[in-house]
């Protein structure tokens, strides 16, 4: 018997050394936290919300007819992709005119109507911001191709290199644009000169070397805010300016293709210092015309695939900030299915370590130019990453549908429109084509999921929207996710998950377990098995100074557990499924779902419970 005591107590050490445990603790000196530090932000692709008149596209009145959604599933701010007036190239990426909206999408009114529909509900309004490129068919544009002044500069305009055997122009350098395999330049015949375009060559590059160019664009952003949103997020932004010399891109391997984006380092195009210098203006411009007008914080959020080091630099710093956060992109870039409880606590590890002092986390797990979670890490996944990117510390951002486990659905090569897939071709259009993930909304069973009355939506709906769908989702007496994902809404507006400590354990390679504790608050604790067995967790030999007994807040429907249930922490008590999660507190929270989605705590039991932890302290 001693033995085995022996042994336990030495298993149980050894179980302890392998667990990586880290933490991380909210700084705001005190301060109130801010309106987008306390909300999940929901991303519509507005082609793919809401039809309201029945042409196969989503547009704004479509999602001002189901906005009380957002209220309900307990989201505090909505992200629209661009809206601008666009050929439709890149759906909405290629802009022609910054400040009208596209006739598709609806006019200005419907605009302020949405604003004012959300306001009325409480919820913020943020706007794509495109400045790193337009639409060929700008105006701007077509008087540069001509030039005309002051648009000349406006884009970036290069001299040939010379001419090859067959008298064809050759670009100025080895650029490659970031959506093909083709050079990021585009020869003119009218202007004979290469135009710069990082993404499709319809989208040439604006050149923030001319000064007309940065008033336009600053412009633009007072536009917006004068229009009353919450918030601009920033696309591309690595892009803006090039290296002064716009040398060569050196080669990854110098073996390996030339014409391969990901063959080259990418110091000549992304990242320069110009471009946080002029962010950091646009920041400022937003900031002063916020305190000018005294209102609330506009959120001014960055977008860049780079490397941790440089996305991280796009917060700025305290006395010259840039974003409010740069989008965190580690876990949908970094991880996969593949990936154990050690690699998802370092990806959360290091952005949280690495990230300024004073600055805010943020949580992405999907967007219109990834594969959905669903379809990333496996359908069972979803309520795990979920729960991640709501308990974490930090702003959760949502893609719409996600909270339903939407997955990407299969488009066929006929009915691909993505220009990053086209551009693929047929035989390997579907690993870069970006449709499966932007497909209708799938808000009930009806013809083409609710999202239309036309016969033919613009991308096609997901066949499995007979069983998968808000409406089933809401309606079935059973567990679904939209119900476990109102829950971890519900639970962002409790202070514990606003400014509680974190600390993270991976008591196995399967196991993540992390809390979030706050003075005289109730402690949350987040146990997720991504592993593919069941386990058996024993929390006390995980966490120190649990009570014995804690309750079930929310559970991942593929569950044993349900909410409500109370659980013993001492030894292995309970069982939990492959790829499930249950989110614990260490006493009984009441959420009035029905009215308003507020946490109340209960008062009692806190204080009970406060006792015992002291107690044991
Ligand atoms: C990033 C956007 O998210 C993506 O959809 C677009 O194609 C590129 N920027 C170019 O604007
Ligand atoms: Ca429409």
């Amino acid at each position: 018997m001693l033995k085995l005591l022996l042994l336990n107590n030495i298993l149980l050490l050894f179980f302890a050394t392998i667990s990586i445990t880290s933490c991380f603790k909210i700084q705001n000196d005190g301060k109130e936290l801010d309106w987008w530090q306390k909300t999940i932000i929901y991303q519509v692709y507005p082609r793919s919300f809401k039809d309201s008149n029945g042409d196969g596209i989503g547009d704004l009145k479509g999602i001002e007819e189901v906005a009380d959604y957002f209220k309900w599933l307990g989201v505090g701010a909505v992200w629209l992709n661009p809206i601008y007036k666009s050929p439709m190239v890149d759906f909405g990426y290629d802009v022609s005119n910054f400040t009208q909206i596209h006739k598709q999408f609806g006019t200005i009114n419907d605009l302020k109507s949405l604003a004012k529909k959300l306001e009325s509900l409480g919820i913020k309004l943020i706007l794509d911001f495109v400045p790193n490129h337009t639409s060929d068919q700008s105006v701007w544009f077509k008087k540069s191709v001509h030039g005309i002044e002051p648009y000349t500069e406006y884009y970036v305009w290069k001299e040939p290199k010379g001419t090859d055997e067959n008298g064809k122009p050759i670009p100025p350098n080895n650029w490659i644009s970031a959506f093909d395999v083709d050079p990021a330049w585009t020869y003119n015949e009218k202007r004979k000169k290469f135009y710069l375009h990082h993404f499709h060559s319809k989208m040439p590059d604006l050149n923030y070397k001319s000064p007309h160019v940065r008033k336009e664009m600053e412009n633009v952003i007072l536009f917006w805010l004068d229009a009353d949103i919450h918030g601009l997020r920033v696309d591309a932004v690595p892009y803006l300016i090039e290296a002064e010399d716009f040398g060569d891109e050196e080669l990854i391997d110098e073996n390996g293709s030339k014409n391969d984006y990901s063959n080259l380092k990418h110091s000549k195009t992304m990242n320069q210092p110009e471009t946080y210098e002029l962010l950091r203006e646009w920041r400022k411009l937003v900031d002063d015309y916020t305190a000018e007008n005294n209102s609330e914080t506009r959120v001014f959020i960055t977008e860049a695939y780079t490397d941790l080091e440089h996305t991280l630099k796009y917060y700025g710093t305290p006395e010259e900030p840039i974003a409010h956060f740069p989008f965190n992109f580690e876990l949908i870039t970094r991880l996969d299915a593949q990936s154990d409880s050690y690699d998802f606590a370092d990806v959360i590890n290091k952005w949280l370590k690495e990230m300024p002092e004073g600055a805010w986390p943020n949580w992405v797990i999907g967007n219109h130019d990834r594969k959905r979670i669903a379809t990333l890490f496996g359908p069972e996944m979803v309520d795990v990453l979920n729960t991640m990117v709501i308990i974490l510390p930090g702003t959760g951002i949502n893609y719409y549908g996600d909270e339903l486990g939407m997955e990407n659905t299969f488009v066929r090569w006929d009915q691909t429109v993505d220009p990053q897939g086209l551009v693929l071709g047929k035989k390997k259009y579907e690993s870069g084509s970006r449709d499966g993930a932007r497909t209708p909304m799938q808000w009930d069973n009806t013809s083409n999921a609710g999202f239309t009355t036309a016969d033919k939506p613009w991308l096609p709906v997901n066949p499995n929207y007979w069983k998968l769908n808000l409406k089933n989702q809401q309606e079935c007496n059973q567990p679904t996710h939209v119900k476990v994902y109102r829950k971890l809404a519900a639970a962002m507006k409790h202070p514990t998950v606003q400014k509680g400590d974190f600390q993270i354990y991976t008591p196995s390679k399967s196991m993540i377990v992390f809390t979030r504790t706050l003075d005289d608050n109730p402690t949350f604790i987040v146990v997720m098995n991504i592993g593919s067995e069941s386990v058996q967790p024993d929390l006390s030999s995980v966490v120190s100074k649990l009570p014995d007994e804690v309750y079930v807040y929310t559970a991942s429907i593929n569950s044993e557990q349900n909410e409500g249930d109370q659980l013993s922490t001492n030894g292995k008590t309970f069982w939990m499924r492959p790829k499930s999660c249950l989110v614990l507190t260490t006493s009984n929270i009441e959420v009035n779902l029905s009215e308003g989605n507020n946490v109340q705590c209960s008062v009692v039991t806190i204080t009970i419970l406060t006792l015992i932890i002291n107690s044991v302290i």
